[in-house]
């Protein structure tokens, strides 16, 4: 007898079973075949992220199904306590200001004099407006400008590693570490050469090793800096660490690349692919979420990438999407519980006439559903959809 239980359910003796589903149609669900032994092993599935289980209890020692086990605290994402439209003007002002902190940050690298004193207030207003609504700053910064690729990319990881530690319900002290860390990452790429940093095409082998030093170079940097934390140091050192040891610069595998250096990792690769460049389109959230899941368990940590990819809710605010009954928009409004349902702000009717907008939940009622995410789609302009122009 096979049973879906909440992950606050399960007890030692019971026997967890895989049934197939799809991970977008149930990211929370925990699937594996294996006997749950301890409260350590409940514990540590909880803390990657999951809620949900299916129980086999024809294998279990637990015959009967649980009826009234107490509750836990699980880990994932806190509600939004302000509207996305209501965080909006703050959260372009913070954006604004972070990226004229990093542009700041990277000439004074340069010039050999950081001043890291303004940094705890770009953070704390990074962090602050994620609390209040963390899709306002993930949507600002998804929509950017391709002009100011380095400096809005320093402020975007910090935003997306900050976010990231939120998530997973890090103490306040390590998203704080988290954001910094993200905004100091690469700062490193001030002192390499400009015709490499801003080459508008593909690096050759030779300038591609000379741009592999910005790790080491930025950490050099870091040091001199009197009391940053030792993990900011760190998120800034292994930020291009991969899990299964094919990273650089020191070529660190599995847990001795440090916790936050994976955060940083996922982050800049996340906002690396979904960038537009002169020389390439950025992919799709959707798509790019796709291919961090891919790297799971490779270049980056399983359960770490899946909570990332949770976090960002498969269909994240700003995504243009058409829907299985050929009506097109934008998400508006992502769905914690249900990523695959998020609200969509209907624009173009199935013939492609621009319609009245109306925000659809399609987690309610008899709603249709995403048949696919579009890259872009003339006529449908995300900012203009959103109010975050
Ligand atoms: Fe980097």
């Amino acid at each position: 007898m096979i049973r879906n239980l909440r992950i606050a359910d399960l007890k030692p003796g019971m026997f967890v079973v895989d049934t197939g589903e799809d991970w977008t149609k149930r990211p929370y669900l925990y699937a594996a075949n294996r006997l749950i032994r301890s409260e350590d092993d409940i514990r540590n599935i909880l803390e990657q992220g999951y809620r949900e289980v299916f129980v086999d209890f024809s294998r279990s020692a637990t015959p009967s199904f649980p009826d009234n086990f107490p509750g836990r605290k699980e880990a994932g994402p806190s509600r939004p306590t302000v509207s996305l439209e209501e965080e909006v003007p703050a959260a372009r002002k913070i954006l604004a200001a972070s990226v004229d902190y990093a542009r700041k940050c990277m000439t004074d690298m340069r010039a050999g004099s950081l001043d890291a004193g303004p940094a705890a207030s770009v953070v704390e207003d990074i962090v602050g407006s994620l609390e209040r609504n963390a899709d306002a700053l993930l949507s600002l910064g998804r929509l950017r400008q391709v002009d100011t690729y380095t400096h809005m990319h320093c402020v975007n990881v910090s935003v997306l590693t900050a976010a990231f530690a939120l998530y997973l319900q890090s103490p306040a002290e390590e998203v704080f570490s988290a954001g910094l860390a993200g905004l100091f990452h690469d700062l490193g790429k001030a002192l390499i050469p400009l015709n490499i940093l801003n080459a508008p095409r593909k690096l050759t082998a030779e300038e591609f090793t000379a741009m592999k030093q910005h790790p080491v170079l930025g950490y050099q940097q870091l040091l001199r800096l009197p009391s940053l934390p030792e993990n900011v140091l760190k998120g800034a050192l292994e930020h291009h660490e991969k899990y299964n040891g094919s990273g650089y610069p020191q070529g660190l595998a599995g847990i001795r690349i440090s916790r936050i250096g994976q955060l940083v990792g996922i982050s800049d690769i996340y906002d690396a692919l979904t960038s537009k460049r002169p020389y390439k389109n950025g992919l799709t959230t959707h798509k790019t979420l796709g291919i961090l899941y891919q790297l799971s368990g490779k270049e980056f940590e399983a359960s770490l990438t899946a909570r990332f990819v949770r976090m960002m809710g498969i269909y994240p605010v700003g995504s243009i999407v058409e829907l299985e009954d050929g009506w097109k928009g934008v998400v508006c409004a992502s769905n914690p519980e249900m990523p695959a349902k998020p609200t969509v702000r209907l624009v173009l009717d199935p013939e492609g006439r621009t319609a009245t907008v109306r925000d659809k939940n399609l987690a309610a009622g008899e709603a249709s559903a995403i048949a696919r995410c579009l890259p872009d789609f003339p006529g449908i302009h995300p900012d203009k959809v959103l109010g975050l122009n």
